[in-house]
């Protein structure tokens, strides 16, 4: 089997991260790579990622100067959290035969928040016999794929709480700018009306698949609106310094009722100076469930992560719009990563 052909779609922070690890791995290749940034495009992606060696991949803007009839195999995408913005960049793959990965937050389960477009992608997908996947650590595994599954224990589910608490201060810096970080309480609530801060997307989506997953219908599902969490003492990450009294970071809480009751809760908080960092899940049930991950899951790292290991699951989808759940169980694809395609969809030689 030749190697596995990988367009990069976005070769910020995610994509670069992607691409390094993607270059370590055997039996898959870099084959293009799109982002719009000035600084990039026209650049050997080597350059870009400051490898200190060419790699002949040259970024570019131009999508029709990259795209041809199964040009690759599939393409990774990173470029934004929102459908809406990432739909006209997605969607035109589709009909080159080629599958998508996309870190896309409202991707992940699209059907919450933008049902319409979420239809398109999967009609496109059948038409064109290829995939679209939204993947990556929140949404898309830590507070909904891993609680689904660990419900699969479960005679019985009355309620499913799900806590993420991360030390922002070890993150990507433009994650530390996105939570509001460094900001005051003042600039805080002016950035979240204007939207120029939109803290989490995702626990719309986490609920949702959730739901979908245990087959309930919601009554609704609420996003608790995002609150500041303030610095009770100076502190500090490599980028930001953030004085008593300013916002070390947010808080975001979001509730899935059923029959009038919150059958699924999720609290996310991020804040630089984070003392105890962990993803929590509780299932009320039979049996009860608790789970505790401490220190918490470096989502950055685990994004790459997946979105490399799902790349096997991806090419061996049913075409049609899918989500993670729907994919067999991910594990590591550590080995050349041609087997593990080989070994879902037929017999390993
Ligand atoms: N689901 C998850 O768990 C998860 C985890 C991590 C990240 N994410 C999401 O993944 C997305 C990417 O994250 P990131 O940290 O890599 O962001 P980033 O550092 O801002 O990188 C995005 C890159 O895409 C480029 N870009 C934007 N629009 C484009 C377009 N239309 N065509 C081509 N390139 C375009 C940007 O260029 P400019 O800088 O010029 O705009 C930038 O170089 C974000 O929305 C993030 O929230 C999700």
């Amino acid at each position: 089997m030749e190697k596995i052909r990988v367009v990069l779609y976005g070769v910020g922070t995610m994509g670069s991260r992607t691409a390094k690890f993607l270059l370590e791995k055997e039996g898959v290749e870099i084959v293009g790579a799109i982002d719009i940034a000035k600084d990039k495009v026209g650049k050997d992606l080597g350059e870009v990622l400051q490898l200190g060696k060419r790699l002949g991949v040259v970024v570019t803007n131009n999508c029709k100067k990259i795209f041809s009839k199964a040009c690759c195999d599939l393409v990774v995408h990173s470029t934004s959290s929102y459908l809406k913005d990432v739909y006209p960049q997605i969607a035109p793959i589709a009909e080159y035969g080629i599958n998508v990965i996309s870190t896309c937050e409202e991707l992940a389960y699209p059907f919450a928040t933008e049902p319409e477009l979420a239809k398109k992608l999967d009609v496109l997908g059948m038409k064109n016999g290829v995939t679209f996947l939204g993947a990556g650590i929140n949404p898309g595994f830590l507070m909904d794929t891993l609680a689904i599954m660990l419900t699969g224990l479960c005679q019985k589910v009355d309620k499913i709480t799900v806590e993420r608490v991360m030390n922002a201060g070890t993150r990507r810096v433009p994650f530390q700018e996105k939570i509001g970080a460094g900001l005051s309480v003042k600039e805080f609530k002016e950035k979240i009306e204007e939207k120029a801060i939109t803290g989490h997307v995702g626990l719309e989506q986490s609920i949702g698949m959730i739901a979908a997953a245990l087959c309930w219908e919601l009554d609704k599902i609420v996003v608790e609106p995002v609150n500041p969490i303030i610095a009770s003492k100076n502190v500090a990450s490599d980028a930001i310094k953030v004085k008593k009294g300013g916002v070390a970071g947010l808080r975001q809480q979001a509730r899935g009722i059923k029959k009038y009751k919150d059958v699924i809760t999720l609290d996310f908080q991020a804040y630089i100076g984070a003392k105890e960092e962990y993803d929590s899940i509780r299932i009320d049930g039979a049996p009860p469930i608790n789970q505790k991950i401490t220190p918490c899951v470096h989502g950055d790292l685990a994004t790459v992560a997946i979105i490399v290991n799902a790349i096997p699951r991806l090419i061996n989808a049913a075409p049609g719009l899918v989500t993670i759940k729907d994919l067999p169980v991910l594990s590591a694809a550590v080995e050349d990563m041609r087997k593990y395609v080989y070994s879902f969809a037929k017999p390993y030689k």
